[in-house]
């Protein structure tokens, strides 16, 4: 692919969708936030691909509050489900292939190993089950993209909450019982645009290496940190207050065992990118 290809990202005010755009810049680039394309409207997304012709749409839109998709399915089949599949309607018509983010939620997380690509999906949540359905919507030109716990510099997310809460004194708690790959978004993203460059199709896993669980994410960056392991709990999923309405997988470790075979590797372990990320967020 050379550098006159047009790429467009959807969802353009989120957390990934900040560092692709930064990793696609030197390209011909269209970043469509919700307010320019809201892509549960079939006919705002037509408008969109007939307007921008891009070759490549990176669909990163989604409704990712978990526990809220719950208590509004509609807005989250709109936006999960729908969604990509207005997105690839489109694109029949302009010729353009789709790049479709998607989520370890589509597993049940019962696993007792990492999951690669071509295991049965089973989501347990409808943040699950709307993103499934999204990647369902793709045909076999397309690529679909697994990550997991995406976390980075831009937008609201774990990581900044948890260097927020350590520099006070507030006590903190975390699960012990979920355990998963800790995602940077700078590191997906290259990975991303790797992926896109090579033309791949199908499902690819792309998380960092390096499984933990929550409470052991947290500890490592308040270790990092220089913060005292007391202002740190550890607890079971069952002892969170208030409960959450979403069920979580236990098990959310990706392996991203199709990269190699397109002649890439995996991100980095996250401790190796987090040392790098606190640098900016404690400065
Ligand atoms: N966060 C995670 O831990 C995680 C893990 C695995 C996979 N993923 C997937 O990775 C992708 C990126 O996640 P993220 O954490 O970067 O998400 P994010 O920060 O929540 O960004 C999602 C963006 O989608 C936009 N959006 C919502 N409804 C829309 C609509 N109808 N039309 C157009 N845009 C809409 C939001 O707009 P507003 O800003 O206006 O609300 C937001 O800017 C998502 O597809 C998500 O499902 C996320």
């Amino acid at each position: 692919m050379t550098a006159k290809h047009k790429i467009l990202i959807t969802g353009g005010n989120g957390q990934l969708s900040t560092d692709l755009a930064q990793v696609f810049e030197s390209r011909d680039l269209v970043v469509l936030t919700r307010e320019d394309l809201d892509i549960s409207q079939p006919h705002q997304v037509q408008e969109a691909l007939l307007h921008h012709k891009p070759e490549v749409v990176i669909n990163t839109a989604a409704v990712t509050d978990v526990d809220g998709c719950e208590h509004n399915v509609e807005q989250a089949q709109l936006v999960n489900s729908q969604g990509p599949q207005n997105l690839v309607r489109a694109a029949q018509l302009t010729g353009a292939r789709v790049v479709q983010i998607s989520t370890d939620y589509v597993f049940d997380g019962a696993l007792d190993r990492p999951y690669i690509e071509s295991d049965e999906t089973n989501p347990q949540s409808i943040y699950g089950q709307t993103k499934l359905a999204g990647e369902q919507a793709m045909r076999d030109t397309d690529l679909i993209v697994r990550t997991s716990w995406l976390c980075g510099l831009h937008g609201s997310n774990i990581l900044k909450t948890i260097v927020r809460l350590a520099q006070t004194d507030k006590a903190m708690s975390f699960v012990n019982d979920q355990i998963g790959h800790p995602s940077f978004t700078n590191d997906v993203a290259v990975i991303v645009r790797q992926l896109v460059e090579l033309e791949a199709h199908g499902v690819f896993h792309v998380t960092n290496q390096g499984s933990v669980s929550w409470y052991q994410f947290a500890k490592t960056i308040l270790d990092l940190m220089g913060r005292p392991s007391e202002q740190l709990a550890e607890i079971t999923s069952d002892q969170l207050e208030p409960s959450r309405p979403a069920p979580r997988p236990a098990n959310s470790v990706l392996d991203n065992k199709a990269l190699p075979t397109v002649g890439l590797s995996p991100p980095p372990d996250f401790r190796e990118t987090l040392p790098k990320l606190l640098e900016v967020l404690c400065e």
